[in-house]
């Protein structure tokens, strides 16, 4: 691959593995929900702090395919928290400019919260100030497994030539087929792990593992954080002369 520009300053689009809800509650004597009703408020501070900080992709996994083995109170509290961020955040994200995707298998959601993700999609379309993908219900090897059937398909239609499937047929089987690959992956609450979130997308990306609590997560940490980023080099396997 072509080396890129190493000397990118901000990072264009920043993915973020929002953990550490759980811990924050019960550190604090709190049912989980409470920290998942935290969280949601730090998504709002580092929604709004994007565009002054420069980033055009925002990439947010708020649900994955695996958090379905949570207890049926703590998942059905997470999709009213859902519902209840789509209703009351609506009108700020339509009017401040940003576009909002989300990716991941709609099929198994609530048909009102999919309702409420579909008229956001829609309202939102034109908006160029900063494109927020929501994950939910999202895991990557789904999505590659998803990708794989409907390149199967469009070879059997004779679209695609099944002897020479390129990683740009592969991408544009994705669900993030229309946006650019993350620059910076940010886990909180000092997991290392990546967690089946964006696989093939982020082969190129950083990583940042901070060892804060999403619910303490501000704007400031998410500032200094793509401050060092822009003290990186990447080479996208080349060498840089
Ligand atoms: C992981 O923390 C967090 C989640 C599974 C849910 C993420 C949801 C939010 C931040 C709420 C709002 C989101 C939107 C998009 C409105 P955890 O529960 O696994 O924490 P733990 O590892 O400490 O238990």
């Amino acid at each position: 691959m072509a080396a890129k520009d190493s000397r990118q300053i901000t990072p264009q689009h920043v993915a973020i593995i929002m953990d550490g809800n759980g811990r924050w509650a019960t550190g604090r004597g709190l049912p989980r929900l409470k920290g998942h009703q935290a969280g949601a408020k730090r998504v709002r501070e580092i929604v709004r702090a994007c565009p002054d900080l420069g980033v055009r992709y925002l990439t947010l996994f708020a649900f994955s395919t695996e958090n379905w083995r949570r207890s049926s109170a703590e998942v059905s509290g997470l999709m009213a928290l859902f519902r209840r961020y789509l209703m009351s955040e609506a009108k700020e994200l339509k009017e401040s400019g940003v576009c909002v995707r989300f990716i991941g298998n709609r099929a198994a959601l609530n048909p009102k919260l999919v309702q409420l993700m579909t008229r956001l999609e829609a309202d939102t379309v034109d908006n160029t100030r900063l494109n927020l993908t929501i994950a939910l219900n999202y895991g990557a090897r789904d999505e590659i497994a998803m990708a794989a059937a409907s390149l199967a398909q469009a070879i059997a239609r004779g679209d695609i030539d099944g002897s020479a499937v390129t990683p740009a047929d592969v991408a544009a089987h994705l669900y993030t087929s229309d946006l650019p690959d993350p620059d910076l992956v940010i886990r909180t609450s000092g997991e290392t792990r990546i967690s089946n979130f964006l696989l093939w997308q982020s082969a190129y990306a950083e990583y940042e593992f901070t060892p804060i609590l999403w619910p303490d997560f501000t704007a400031g940490h998410f500032a200094d954080i793509l401050l060092s980023f822009g003290g990186r080099e990447r080479r996208f396997g080349a060498v840089l002369t």
